[in-house]
C-alpha cells in the first residue's frame, strides 16, 4: 500500500490513518490508498469497525486543490465515500484540527463522528468559488438541518466542535488521542449494538422543509446577502434546493454537475489564485525561512486618531497589551474613548459579551509622554502625514525605546529609508502600513527599507500573522503598491470627469465591474481634503476635486463632496452643481465633452493601474504579480472573483491591453499610458503575468 494512508488492526477494529503533510489533502495517491485501506477493512473477517483518522496537525483539510486545473484521475473522491458508506460495519471518524471541504465530506459518511475539542469543521469550498462536490450539500442538511447547513456551505465558515455536537453533526467530543477515542467509541458502538444510520437515509430534518418551501427560500435570503456578481453561491443554493425536491441519487449528480462546471469557471480560477497567493506572498526572496522573529510581549502605537486607534485595537484584539501614545490628555481620551465606543458597538452587534470588552479594554495604557511607552517590544507610528512631524517622532522613540525595539511607521507615501534614517536604528525600522478601518481591513503592506534587517522583517510577519493580517512585503516607492496604483487611478477618473463622464458614470462602471465603491463615492467616505492637502503640498492640482475643497465641499463630513448627502445619510445623490462645475472646467480647459460608455470607462480605470502594477514589478517593489492582486484584494475592495488586477490582466489578454493602453496614451498625450516594457515583452511572446511566477 502506498505511505499515505496506514492501515492498523487493533482487536478487531482497524484503523485508517490519512498521512499526507501538511495537511492531508486528499490528492489522488491519497484517494486510491483509502480505496485500498476501506476495501480490506470491509473484507477482512475479523474485522468489526474501522476508525477513520489522520496523523499530522489536522485531519484531511479538503480536496487537493493543486490538481484541480488537471484532468480528473480515479477513484474519485465521490467513489470513496460511496465505499465507506456502503460498509456494513460501523465506520467512525475521529477528527481533529480542521476537517474542511472533502476532509468534512468523507466525515459525513460514515456511520459516527467524533471530533477533539478544539476541531473547527466547515465546508468552504464557497471561498474558492465553488461548492462542495463529494455530497456535502445533500449530507449535511440531512445531519444538522437546512438553517445550519445553508449558513455553512454560503458563508464558508466552520464551526467550533461544541456547535457542532449541538447540531448533531457529531456524535461526541474528545480530548487527547484521536485514533486511541476512536477506538473505544468504536467498542462502545460495538458493545451497544447501535444501529448504523447513514446521513443520506436520514430524512427527518426536511420533512418540514418539505411542507413548507417558503421557509427555504427565507433561509437562503439571510445567508446571500454578500454574493453580488458571484456564480457559486446561487449554484449552492439551487442544489441545497435539491436536498428537499429530489432524490438522494439525482440530487448528488446536480451538485457533481455544478462543482465541474465552476471549477472549470473564471471565478473559482481567480479565487484560487488568490488563496495560493495569499500564502506564497508570505514567503519572502533572500529571508531565510528560519530567520527567529524578535520577542514581542508588548507594543506601542503613537497617535490616538482613527488610525492609531485601529492599529492599538488590532494588538489587543490578538491579547497583546498595547500602550497609546498621544501628545495631550484631550486627544488621548478622545481616543481611548472611540476605542471603547467600538467595542461596545461590536458587544451590542453580538460580536463580543461585555466581559470581552472590559478585557480589551484593560490591555490599553494611554500616555502622553514617549518614556512611558519605553517597555515595547515593537512601536507603529501612525502621526500625522509630514516628514518634519515623522522626524521630531522617530528621533525621540530612537533616544527613549531600547536599542532591540523595532520602530514601524505606517506612513502610506513617505520614504521608509528616509525615515530609517533618522536613527541610529535603521536596521530595525520598516513600515507597518496598515488600511483604514485599521482594526477590521484584512491588508498590511510591510515596507522593507534598505536597511531593515532580516530578523526585523521576520518579526513583522509573524506579528501581522498574530493580529490576523494577510502580510504582503513591498519595496520603498512613493505610495509603495496599493496607493502608487490607486493613484494612477485617481488621475484617470478626474479626466473622465474633463472628457464627458459624471461621478454617477464612473463609480457606477466600477460597481459593475465588481467594486463595492467607486472612487467619487469612496473619496467622498474617506474625505477630499487629505489628499488636497497632499497635492498642494506637492504642488500638483486635480480640476474638480480641488474646486470641490475650494467650496468647502469635503465628503460625507460636510454633507457634500463629488455627491450629495442628506443628513444623517450615507447614500451619495447626484448633484447638479457638480455636474454644471464639472462642464464648465471642461469647456474652460477647451476640452470637447462626449459620451464614454461603461467598458471604455472600467478600461481607462484599469488598464493603466495594470501597467503601473507592470512598472512595480519592473523595479522589484513587488516580488510577485500574486503579491499586487493580494494588495488590492484585501486592501481596496477589487472584487476577488477577478483574482486582483494583474489575473485579471491575464484573462483580459495582455496583447489586448497593451493595444488599448497605446491608444489611451495617444488620445491623453499622457506618457505613463504608454505600456511599460515588461507588459509589451509578456504581451509580444503572448504571455500572462502568470507565467512570472513559474518561470
Ligand atoms: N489542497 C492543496 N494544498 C493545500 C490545501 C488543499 N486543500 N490546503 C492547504 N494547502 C497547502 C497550502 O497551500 C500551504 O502550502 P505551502 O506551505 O506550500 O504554502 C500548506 O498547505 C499549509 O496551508 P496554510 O499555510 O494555509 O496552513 P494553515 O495551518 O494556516 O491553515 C488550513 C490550514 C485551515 C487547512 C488552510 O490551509 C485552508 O483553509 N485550506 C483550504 C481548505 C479548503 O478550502 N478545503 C476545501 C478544498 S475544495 C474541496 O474539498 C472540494 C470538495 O468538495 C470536492
Amino acid at each position: 500500500m502506498p505511505g499515505k494512508v496506514a492501515l492498523r488492526h487493533d482487536g478487531d477494529v482497524a484503523v485508517i490513518a490519512v498521512d499526507n503533510p501538511p495537511v492531508n489533502a486528499l490528492s489522488h495517491d491519497v484517494r486510491t490508498a483509502l480505496a485500498d485501506a476501506f476495501t480490506r477493512a470491509r473484507d477482512d473477517a475479523n474485522i468489526r469497525a474501522i476508525v477513520l483518522t489522520a496523523q499530522g496537525r489536522t485531519f484531511v483539510a479538503g480536496a487537493d486543490i493543486t490538481e484541480f486545473d488537471k484532468p480528473p484521475m480515479s477513484p474519485s473522491l465521490s467513489d470513496v465515500i460511496a465505499l465507506i458508506e456502503s460498509i456494513q460495519k460501523p465506520v467512525v471518524a475521529s477528527v481533529f484540527g480542521t476537517p474542511l471541504g472533502g476532509g468534512l465530506e468523507i466525515t459525513l459518511a460514515c456511520h459516527f463522528r467524533i471530533a477533539a475539542s478544539g476541531t473547527r469543521l466547515g465546508l468552504p469550498e464557497i471561498k474558492l468559488g465553488l461548492i462542495p462536490g463529494a455530497g456535502g450539500t445533500q449530507r449535511l442538511p440531512r445531519l444538522v438541518g437546512m438553517q445550519k447547513a445553508a449558513a455553512m456551505i454560503l458563508s464558508g465558515d466552520p464551526i467550533p466542535a461544541k456547535d457542532a455536537l449541538a447540531a448533531g453533526l457529531i456524535d461526541e467530543i474528545f480530548e487527547g488521542d484521536p485514533a486511541a477515542s476512536g477506538i473505544a467509541f468504536a467498542r462502545k458502538v460495538l458493545a451497544e449494538k447501535r444501529p448504523l444510520t447513514r446521513a443520506r437515509d436520514r430524512e427527518d430534518k426536511l420533512v418540514a422543509l418539505r411542507a413548507d418551501p417558503k421557509t427555504f427560500e427565507e433561509i437562503v435570503a439571510v445567508n446571500t446577502k454578500r454574493s453580488r456578481g458571484l456564480d457559486a453561491p446561487a449554484a449552492a443554493i439551487e442544489v441545497l434546493r435539491a436536498a428537499i425536491d429530489v432524490p438522494f441519487d439525482d440530487a448528488l449528480k446536480l451538485e457533481r454537475e455544478a462543482f465541474v462546471r465552476l471549477r472549470a469557471g473564471d471565478q473559482s480560477k481567480a479565487q484560487r489564485h488568490i488563496f495560493f497567493a495569499e500564502r506564497e506572498a508570505a514567503k519572502i526572496p533572500g529571508l531565510p525561512k528560519d530567520t527567529k522573529p524578535r520577542e514581542i510581549k508588548r507594543a506601542a502605537v503613537i497617535g490616538a486618531g482613527t488610525m492609531g486607534g485601529g492599529i492599538a485595537m488590532c494588538f489587543a484584539n490578538a491579547g497583546i497589551p498595547v500602550t497609546i501614545v498621544e501628545t495631550n490628555a484631550d486627544a488621548l481620551k478622545r481616543g481611548l474613548d472611540t476605542i471603547e465606543k467600538n467595542y461596545r458597538a461590536s458587544a451590542a452587534r453580538g460580536g463580543m459579551s461585555e466581559a470581552d470588552v472590559g478585557k480589551r479594554m484593560s490591555l490599553f495604557n494611554g500616555v502622553t509622554g514617549m518614556d512611558a511607552a519605553k517597555d515595547a517590544d515593537i512601536v507603529v507610528e501612525a502621526a500625522f502625514e509630514e516628514m518634519g512631524v515623522k522626524r521630531e517622532i522617530f528621533e525621540g522613540l530612537d533616544r527613549v525605546m531600547g536599542p532591540r525595539t523595532i520602530l514601524a511607521t505606517n506612513t502610506s507615501y513617505l520614504d521608509v529609508n528616509e525615515i530609517a534614517r533618522i536613527t541610529r536604528r535603521p536596521a530595525s525600522v520598516l513600515g507597518m502600513h496598515f488600511f483604514s478601518p485599521a482594526n477590521v481591513m484584512r491588508l498590511l503592506e510591510i515596507v522593507r527599507g534598505a536597511d531593515t534587517a532580516p530578523d526585523v522583517l521576520a518579526t513583522a510577519l509573524a506579528v501581522a500573522r498574530a493580529i490576523k493580517k494577510v502580510p504582503v512585503v513591498v519595496g520603498v516607492s512613493h505610495g509603495f503598491v496599493g496607493n502608487r496604483m490607486l493613484r494612477i487611478r485617481s488621475i484617470e477618473a478626474e479626466r473622465l470627469l474633463l472628457e464627458g463622464a459624471l461621478p454617477q458614470d464612473v463609480d457606477g462602471a466600477l460597481t459593475e465591474f465588481g467594486f463595492p465603491m467607486g472612487p467619487f463615492a469612496m473619496s467622498d467616505l474617506a474625505g477630499l481634503d487629505i489628499s488636497w492637502r497632499m497635492r498642494k503640498a506637492q504642488g500638483a492640482r486635480a480640476e474638480i476635486a480641488d474646486q470641490l475643497c475650494e467650496a468647502g465641499r469635503f465628503g460625507q463630513k460636510t454633507g457634500k463632496g463629488f455627491y450629495l448627502y442628506e443628513s444623517g445619510s450615507r447614500a451619495p445623490r447626484p448633484d447638479p452643481e457638480v455636474e454644471s462645475l464639472i462642464a464648465a472646467t471642461s469647456k474652460r480647459l477647451g476640452v470637447t465633452r462626449h459620451p464614454l460608455d461603461r467598458k471604455t470607462i472600467v478600461e481607462r480605470l484599469i488598464f493603466p493601474m495594470i501597467n503601473e502594477g507592470a512598472r512595480i514589478l519592473e523595479e522589484g517593489i513587488a516580488a510577485r504579480p500574486g503579491d499586487i492582486d493580494v494588495i488590492w484584494i484585501y486592501g481596496y475592495g477589487f472584487p476577488l472573483w477577478r483574482g486582483g488586477p494583474m489575473f485579471h490582466a491575464d484573462t483580459v489578454g495582455l496583447s489586448y491591453i497593451r493595444d488599448r493602453l497605446r491608444e489611451f496614451a495617444k488620445q491623453t498625450g499622457d506618457k505613463r499610458h504608454e505600456p511599460a516594457p515588461l507588459l509589451d515583452t509578456l504581451a509580444s511572446e503572448g504571455r500572462g503575468f502568470g507565467s512570472l511566477a513559474k518561470a
